[in-house]
């Protein structure tokens, strides 16, 4: 067992556990978005940061990733773990003012959407690939990806086209913490297929 402290009290954990394994079996709370026990972390929406000081140097670190170490001390809760927290968080209510999960874990930090939210009322994925990961994981299947690149990025199905792949186990639905694979899934699972017998040709593709 590794034994350390966080926020000033004695813990422990086994090796190779992280700092958010060792504080969730400790009973200590630390606000995640990206991160689900049942499948690998990412280190996507960095909303898990903690305070970390191992003899070395104090610095900011994603405690989903982050291991823990022999006499190391985390605090987090301290002003700058709360501090960046906040800022993460009106970056995504703002980002995304949309997604009622998103805006309700803000406001228990006191963030409300800002004079620059985002105008767009439907884009709520936050791109933290939660779904992507639980559908490969959990599901053995591919069903859902990442598609296109940089501002384009979105979730998307394989070539943008339903896919035989999805066995509508929902668990992309359950993972989702901002709500936005309602909609996703909506629109891959209830869109009109065009067969060959609609279209005179071979294969099956969008409209
Ligand atoms: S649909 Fe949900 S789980 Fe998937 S990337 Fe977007 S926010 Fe994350
Ligand atoms: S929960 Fe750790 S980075 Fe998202």
């Amino acid at each position: 067992m590794i034994t350390f402290r966080m926020n000033g009290k004695e813990v422990q954990g086994e090796d190779g556990w992280t700092i958010l394994e060792a504080a969730r079996i400790s009973g200590i709370d630390i606000p995640t978005l990206c991160f689900h026990g049942a499948v690998e972390p990412s280190g996507a929406c960095r909303l898990c940061m903690v305070e970390v000081n191992d003899g070395r140097r104090r610095r900011i670190v994603a405690s989903c990733l982050y291991p823990i170490r022999p006499g190391m001390e985390v605090d987090t809760e301290s002003e700058r773990v709360r501090n960046v927290r906040r800022w993460i968080l009106q970056l995504l209510v703002d980002e995304h003012p949309g997604s009622d999960s998103l805006r309700a874990l803000a406001r228990s930090y006191g963030i409300e959407p800002s004079n620059f939210r985002s105008n767009d009322f439907q884009n709520t994925c936050m791109l933290c690939g939660l779904c992507v990961r639980g559908c490969e994981e959990l599901t053995g299947a591919s069903a859902i990806a990442f598609g296109n690149r940089g501002v384009k990025k979105h979730i998307t199905t394989p070539f943008d086209m339903q896919t035989a792949e999805c066995v509508e186990c929902g668990n992309c639905l359950y993972l989702c913490p901002t709500g936005a694979m309602d909609r996703i899934f909506e629109k891959v699972r209830a869109m009109p297929m065009v067969t060959a017998e609609s279209t005179g040709s071979a294969g099956r593709r969008r409209p």
